[in-house]
């Protein structure tokens, strides 16, 4: 589907959000093969420029008339609206669209991809559409990909602690902005969120359904059963927003099928391509958001036996959401898509 070229054409759908600026990043510091790079966003941003790979690109308004005529990939980062919109139509006219959001991933003629874990999914794209996980379920499936190898996951119970950059840029302000009028006495305005985010959590992500889970703990079950190719495996999560800007991190607690010691469960870890093992508890080493920022490695620590249960462990892991959750991903498979 994708000919082979030195260099490709490049949309990005929402390059002006919080995805969309570090994609930007990551094209010029992976040195992406650009030919030439297409920038949408709204009404509002259009007319102004952004740069990458030495070039300054203009933005331009996303309209139902916008031409992709010569459109290698499009990298969907902007609103489940424009993924419908969007997606499908660029697919059919032979785009590769790597998506961002949430409307394509659990359709079965779309993989959903995480390179490290599950790039075999590119080899069949019936659409034209890739779709790359939630941004907590990549770094949890990157550390469960090597247990399960190791000796196979029977259960997973996953509690997150989620940034406000994984809202986007708007929910980045508000923690900002409510943190300077807290510390100035003055009255704080929630608008992004239902509730003050600044000095406190919400222990709800998106939509509670008739069983009272949030649509983020539905996906992470759903999305993390497909990408590991097991459809029953046993999972549940909670997941919490904090007034953390950016990295999720993610207290996993892990079944195994058969014994693995602590040191083992370490060495398989780190064996993991793209996993960074940084587990001291004695010297107060183990990962935190501020280390993880801006950082391309998911990184695991507090690696633990849980003597409550058979074959359990417990693991602490951080990734930068805005990275490996999203745009990094996104570019990987782009990558991964270029090799062939
Ligand atoms: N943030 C994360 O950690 C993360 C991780 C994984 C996946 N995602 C997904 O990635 C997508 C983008 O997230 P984000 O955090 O980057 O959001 P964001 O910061 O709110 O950025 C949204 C982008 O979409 C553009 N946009 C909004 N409405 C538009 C319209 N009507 N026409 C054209 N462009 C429009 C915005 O342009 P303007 O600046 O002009 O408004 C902006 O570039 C979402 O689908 C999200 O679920 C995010």
């Amino acid at each position: 589907m994708l000919k082979k070229k030195s260099s490709y054409v490049m949309a990005i759908l929402g390059a002006t959000g919080a995805v969309g600026k570090e994609t930007l990043e990551i094209l010029e510091e992976r040195k992406f093969p650009l030919a030439s790079l297409r920038l949408f966003a709204s009404k509002r941003s259009a007319g102004g420029t952004m740069s990458c790979q030495g070039k300054e690109w203009t933005i331009e308004e996303l309209t139902p008339e916008s031409s992709f005529a010569g459109v290698d990939f499009a990298l969907i980062s902007a609103t489940d609206a424009i993924s419908r919109d969007y997606g499908r139509k660029l697919g059919a006219a032979g785009v590769v669209v790597i998506d961002d959001s949430g409307v394509f991933r659990m359709e079965p003629d779309v993989p959903l991809v995480v390179p490290e874990v599950n790039a075999h999914a590119l080899e069949t794209m019936p659409r034209g559409i890739v779709s790359i996980p939630n941004c907590t379920t990549t770094p949890l499936v990157m550390a469960l990909k090597p247990l399960q190898e190791a000796v196979g996951v029977k259960r997973v119970v996953v509690t997150t602690f989620q940034s406000v950059s994984g809202t986007g840029a708007a929910a980045m302000d508000e923690l900002m902005d409510q943190t300077k009028a807290l510390m100035s006495f003055q009255d704080v305005k929630a608008e992004v969120y239902p509730y003050q985010i600044a000095f406190n959590l919400l222990p709800q992500i998106g939509s509670i359904n008739d069983g009272g889970d949030c649509s983020e703990e539905v996906k992470i079950v759903k999305e993390t059963r497909k990408i590991l190719g097991a459809p029953s495996l046993r999972v549940t999560a909670t997941t919490v927003r904090v007034p953390v800007l950016r990295c999720h991190s993610e207290a996993i607690n892990v079944e195994l099928e058969q014994p693995l010691t602590v040191n083992e469960a370490r060495a398989a870890l780190a064996a993991m391509p793209g996993v960074t093992v940084f587990d001291d508890p004695v010297k107060k080493l183990y990962p935190m958001p501020l280390d993880a920022t801006g950082k391309d490695d998911v990184y695991i620590g507090r690696v633990r036996e849980d003597e409550s249960i058979t074959n359990g462990l417990n693991l602490w892991v951080v990734s930068d959401n805005l990275r490996k959750g999203a745009a990094l991903n996104a570019i990987q498979i782009a990558e991964c898509l270029i090799k062939g």
